[in-house]
C-alpha cells in the first residue's frame, strides 16, 4: 500500500502555484451560494500565484502549509489578535484545505500547528472568524473546542456579511 508524507512547514516560492489554487477552490466550495459568484471571482483573481510568491517573500513565518508529498493542499495563517474587544492575543487569520482533501483530519493537523505556534511565541488565548453560514466551518471549530465568542458585520464588495468569532482560551 502507497504510504503519503504528510509535512507542515512555512511555505517558499515554489508553493505559489499550488497555494492559488487551494485558496480558490476551497474559498468557492465555502463561500458559494453565501458570496454571490462575480465576488468570489474578484477576489479569487487577487490570491493569484503572485500573492503567494509575494507572501513567501515577505511573510513566511506567518504561514503554515500543508504539504502531502512535496505538494501544498491547505494552508493557515495566524498572527496577533486585530480585535480589542475579544479577550484572545492571537489570531488564525485563514485555514483553507484543498476539497478533495477535506475530512482527513489535515484541517485539524493545520490548527493545532498554528496554536503551537502561538504559543510557543507566549501568545495566550486565540481568535477565529467565520462567515455565518459557513456550516462546515462551524462545525469544525466546535469539534476543535472553540467557543462562540460573539459577531460582527463586514462588508466585501459593497454588501454586509454577518461573522461568528470562535474563541479558545
Ligand atoms: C474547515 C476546514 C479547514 C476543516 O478542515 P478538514 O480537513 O475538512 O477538517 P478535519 O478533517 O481535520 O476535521 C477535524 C474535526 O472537525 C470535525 N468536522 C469537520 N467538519 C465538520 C462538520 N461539518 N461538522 C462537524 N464536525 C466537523 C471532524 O469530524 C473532525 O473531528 P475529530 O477530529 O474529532 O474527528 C476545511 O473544511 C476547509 O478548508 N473549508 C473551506 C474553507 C473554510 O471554510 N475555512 C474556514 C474559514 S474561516
Amino acid at each position: 500500500m502507497a504510504t503519503l508524507t504528510i509535512d507542515i512547514r512555512h511555505p517558499d516560492t515554489e508553493d505559489a502555484s499550488a497555494l492559488s489554487e487551494v485558496f480558490v477552490s476551497a474559498w468557492d466550495e465555502a463561500y458559494r451560494g453565501i458570496i454571490p459568484d462575480v465576488d468570489l471571482r474578484r477576489i479569487a483573481s487577487r490570491r493569484g500565484p503572485e500573492y503567494w510568491t509575494h507572501v513567501a517573500q515577505n511573510a513566511a513565518r506567518q504561514v503554515l502549509v500543508l504539504s502531502l508529498d512535496g505538494a501544498a493542499r491547505g494552508y493557515v495563517t495566524f498572527g496577533h489578535n486585530r480585535h480589542d474587544r475579544i479577550p484572545a492575543q492571537g489570531e488564525v487569520y485563514e485555514l483553507y484545505v484543498d476539497p478533495v482533501c477535506q475530512g482527513a483530519g489535515l484541517g485539524r493537523r493545520l490548527f493545532d500547528a498554528a496554536r503551537q505556534r502561538l504559543a510557543a511565541r507566549r501568545s495566550k488565548g486565540l481568535v477565529i472568524w467565520a462567515l455565518a453560514g459557513n456550516d462546515r466551518a462551524d462545525g469544525f471549530y466546535r469539534s476543535c473546542g472553540g467557543h462562540v465568542a460573539g459577531e460582527d458585520r463586514i462588508r466585501f464588495f459593497g454588501r454586509n456579511y454577518r461573522r461568528i468569532a470562535y474563541l479558545w482560551r
